[in-house]
């Protein structure tokens, strides 16, 4: 059995356990990321339908949930999305704002790997794929590892980074590891649920939705004090598109959501202007003009619209103005880890420094990245975390 010493060994080579390596051995330390996928960084290389949406403009801690809403507030002060921006700029990335502050690659997120991986290479962080950690324990002056695989045998480390994510999309290696690691070292893990994640609807709800099933459209969804003004779409599942995914975070079992079709104008006022435009035309279809089609004729149907909108009174207008804003919905569930982007909850904050992510009461133990209870929005944050964290342990280590 080969036995190797370390000054610290980082299990998971995805956005948080590569950033944190390569800070780490920059500042001298003898480093080993360990992770049992084939290729480094797969969450990135996916991300972003490829493009890899690797940090946000308006980044900062209003965009993140977490039991303990200041605890990010350091990390993401002292390595911001512009050091990040940085970095990618002195690589040669070549990037975008798609909306809201998104920052995306122009060519691909395979960029956005090969730059962490050179970062690492660059100051001597060793990495070893394909290695399963078979067992972890306490030794006297750090930690001991057993690992089989590409690169089987004991290890030894000073200190020991937990950089293995979350649980979302089980099919890429995500297995809640980092969780059972905490558990290990009694470092306590608060309820983890599936985030930033479609909508499903029951058997019922489904077969009334399905007519609209594929029709998308800008509006404003609201659940627990969170609202999200961007793209909703209908499926045949449920709800999906930035919108859903968002007030996914926010919403639990039980719940209804509020879903503003017209955001962006009064619905009362905007029907009443077209009845006076043109009294003669089937309010049904004056619907129309202001939603997706198919949704129109939906929303007339179950609000009982017909004949021409000169015969709408005033009230009956108000009703439909209330519904098109406030449109109540109760979702059955969500789609879960399967297709979730994130994990919410994870390794309790409480138990960590908020500057080095070190576990209060195991010294030399770290979580950092998507396994701590910190999840961002939609949009690039989830990534910053990443940098963030990785780096606030890399450059204390
Ligand atoms: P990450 O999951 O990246 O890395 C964990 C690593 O640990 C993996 O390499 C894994 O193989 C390894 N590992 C796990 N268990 C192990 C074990 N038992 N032994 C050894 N190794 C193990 N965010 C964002 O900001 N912008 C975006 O565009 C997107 N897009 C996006 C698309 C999709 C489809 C998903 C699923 C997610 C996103 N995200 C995102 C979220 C983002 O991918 C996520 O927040 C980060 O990858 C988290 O980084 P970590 O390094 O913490 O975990």
């Amino acid at each position: 059995m080969t036995q190797a010493e370390f000054d610290t060994v980082i299990l998971g080579a995805g956005a948080a356990g590569m950033m944190c390596a390569a800070h780490a051995a920059a500042r001298g330390g003898r480093v080993l990321v360990l992770d049992h996928a084939k290729a480094p960084g797969e969450k990135i290389r996916i991300s972003g339908g490829g493009r890899c949406n690797f940090t946000n403009m308006h980044c900062g801690p209003h965009a993140f949930l977490s039991g303990n809403p200041h605890f990010a507030k350091s990390a993401l002060k002292r390595y911001t999305q512009w050091d990040f921006i940085d970095l990618v700029a002195r690589h040669g990335i070549a990037y975008h704002e798609k909306t809201l502050g998104q920052l995306f690659c122009d060519e691909s997120a395979k960029l956005i790997i090969a730059m962490l991986v050179e970062e690492m290479a660059k100051v001597g962080a060793e990495l070893a794929l394909q290695t399963e950690i078979t067992s972890i324990a306490k030794a006297e002056s750090g930690f001991r590892l057993e690992v089989a695989g590409a690169r089987r045998g004991v290890i030894s480390a000073r200190n020991l980074v937990v950089a293995t994510g979350g649980k979302s999309i089980p099919k890429m290696g995500a297995t809640g590891f980092g969780y059972r690691v905490a558990a290990q070292f009694g470092v306590p893990v608060t309820e983890t649920r599936a985030g930033l994640v479609p909508l499903t609807f029951d058997q019922d709800m489904k077969a009334e939705f399905a007519e609209i099933s594929g029709v998308a459209c800008e509006a404003e969804v609201s659940c627990a004090g969170a609202a999200f003004r961007e793209g909703l779409l209908f499926t045949h599942r449920g709800l999906s598109g930035p919108s859903i995914l968002q007030i996914s975070s926010y919403w639990r079992e039980g719940e209804e959501i509020t879903v503003n079709l017209l955001p962006e104008q009064d619905a009362f006022t905007a029907l009443r202007a077209k009845r006076q435009e043109n009294g003669r035309r089937d309010a049904a279809l004056v619907l129309g003009d202001l939603l997706p089609k198919r949704l129109a004729a939906k929303k007339a149907l179950s609000l009982g619209i017909s004949g021409k909108i000169a015969d709408q009174s005033d009230k009956r207008l108000r009703a439909v103005a209330e519904d098109l804003h406030r449109w109540r919905i109760k979702p059955i569930g969500t789609e879960g880890y399967r297709t979730a982007e994130v994990t919410l909850g994870g390794v309790d904050t409480d138990a960590l420094s908020a500057r080095t992510m070190e576990a209060r009461d195991v010294p030399g133990l770290f979580f950092i990245g998507e396994v701590v209870d910190v999840t961002g929005w939609l949009g690039g944050y989830n990534f910053q975390w990443a940098w963030s964290s990785g780096w606030a342990a890399g450059t204390e280590i």
